[in-house]
């Protein structure tokens, strides 16, 4: 049997997590958030104060990390632990701890194995280059920095959080160099990859937009 796969990529706040849950749900494909994958390690990093200079530990830690995809999400050992993921320490640390070969090597060979005999959408900087280079269809997403850092802003304080806009603007910006100026697997757009400019466009048209290149390529069948 045939499985399709779909790869997101795009910088931080582009829409990409909304859209691609959303287009699972349509599809019935598994969805998997690779940023999320990213997040647990860092936070277990910070929660069990790992000694990141001893490999062993280190390297132990990435490895030893389970993922499970469930209807709603991402299992991190066995637990459900969106919320945590979510913090700014979190974020920041996240986009630091990527930079790390081991957690790349061990993370992608983790990402392939999920998405390995099912019909799946995934996101996050390196799909469509590293992790489903052969994936059927491949987006790029965007978005403008000011729009990126207003949805963000919106987001935490809908959360009852309370945040700066500008140091979130800030921080995006900060994350975006991470994330395009890394060593390995930084964030660029794949050769074969569809760019979408989502600034200014509602998470509705993105959906609709990307569900009919799908129907195109995928001969028709939602
Ligand atoms: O998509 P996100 O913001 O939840 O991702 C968190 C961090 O994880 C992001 O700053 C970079 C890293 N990441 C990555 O390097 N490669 C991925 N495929 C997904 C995320």
């Amino acid at each position: 049997m045939k499985y399709f796969s779909i790869a997101i990529d795009g910088p931080a706040g582009s829409g990409k997590s909304t859209v691609a849950r959303i287009l699972a749900k349509r599809l019935r494909f598994i969805y998997l958030d690779s940023g999320a994958m990213y997040r647990a390690i860092a936070w277990r990093i910070i929660n069990e104060k790992i000694d990141m200079k001893d490999s062993t530990v280190f390297r132990n830690l990435v490895q030893s990390t389970q993922f499970e995809i469930v209807s709603d999400g991402l299992l991190v050992n066995g637990e459900k632990i969106d919320e945590a993921l979510r913090t700014p320490e979190v974020s920041r640390f996240a986009s630091e701890i990527a930079k790390y070969p081991v957690v790349r090597e061990i993370l992608v060979k983790k990402q392939q194995e999920l998405a390995k005999g099912h019909h799946v959408i995934m996101d996050g900087r390196d799909i469509g280059t590293v992790v489903l280079p052969d994936a059927d269809i491949k987006i790029f997403l965007t978005a403008s920095i000011d729009e990126r850092a207003q949805r963000r802003y919106l987001e935490l304080t809908q959360k009852g959080l309370k945040v700066d806009l500008q140091q979130l603007r800030d921080e995006i910006r900060e994350r975006d160099e991470n994330d395009q100026n890394r060593a390995i697997s930084p964030l660029r757009q794949a050769e074969d990859a569809i760019r979408i400019d989502t600034t200014g466009r509602s998470i509705d048209e993105i959906v609709e937009q990307i569900l009919s290149i799908c129907c195109t390529k995928m001969g028709g069948d939602e």
